[in-house]
């Protein structure tokens, strides 16, 4: 779906597919250097990242290994916790393994820095971050992320990826979404 499709529920157009698919080839080249003879493993955090992985690992020059997970963050309504459950956990071992988590959008920073510390602690020899989106929250918590495509403004986007009630994943761009959408 593209954004006009839907230009009625949005307030914003962020992000044109163009614009995502021009920075997507931009963070390859950085992993690509920095994974040069390496064979990452890329993680993806369901279900948002879906988008992001699909495109990103057709991109690269390396060869890689995927896998995902699927996390939820305990706690009460919309605000991320940093108490994170597992709702399905990797298939691959992680020994020795250089692991580049895959992310639509860092928000609080909470699930991600809880995730590193989880991945580092089942052997990986390395873990960094690779996230589409960031928000300004981001910055309060210490979350190193290596790659990030763009720093985007403290509001509720939908599209690429990110949904509202399971709604908008499918849309090529990212837009904000109108209140009266979740009023
Ligand atoms: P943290 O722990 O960084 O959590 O706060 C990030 C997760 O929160 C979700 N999230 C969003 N989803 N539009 C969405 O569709 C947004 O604007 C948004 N902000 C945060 C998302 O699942 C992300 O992985
Ligand atoms: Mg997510």
């Amino acid at each position: 779906m593209e954004l006009s499709d839907v230009a009625a529920d949005l307030t914003e157009v962020l992000l044109t597919e163009k614009q995502i698919s021009d920075k997507i080839a931009e963070l390859s080249r950085l992993i690509e250097r920095d994974y040069e003879g390496e064979r990452p493993l890329l993680v993806g955090v369901l279900k948002g990242a879906v988008m992001v992985m699909a495109d990103l690992a057709r991109e690269l020059k390396l060869h890689i290994d995927m896998d995902w997970m699927a996390v939820s963050s305990y706690g009460a309504g919309t605000q991320s916790s940093g108490v994170v459950r597992i709702l399905k956990d990797l298939d691959s071992d992680l020994h020795g393994r250089k692991v580049l988590i895959v992310e639509d959008i860092i928000d609080s920073g909470l699930t991600l820095s809880w995730l590193v510390k989880n991945l580092r602690a089942r052997g990986a020899d390395s873990v960094e971050i690779c996230a589409l989106l960031r928000k300004p929250e981001a910055a309060k918590v210490q979350v190193d992320v290596k790659y990030v495509g763009f720093d985007i403004p403290n509001a509720f986007v939908v599209g690429y990826g990110l949904d509202y009630a399971e709604k908008y994943r499918n849309l090529r761009g990212v837009g904000i979404l109108a209140p009266h959408v979740y009023a």
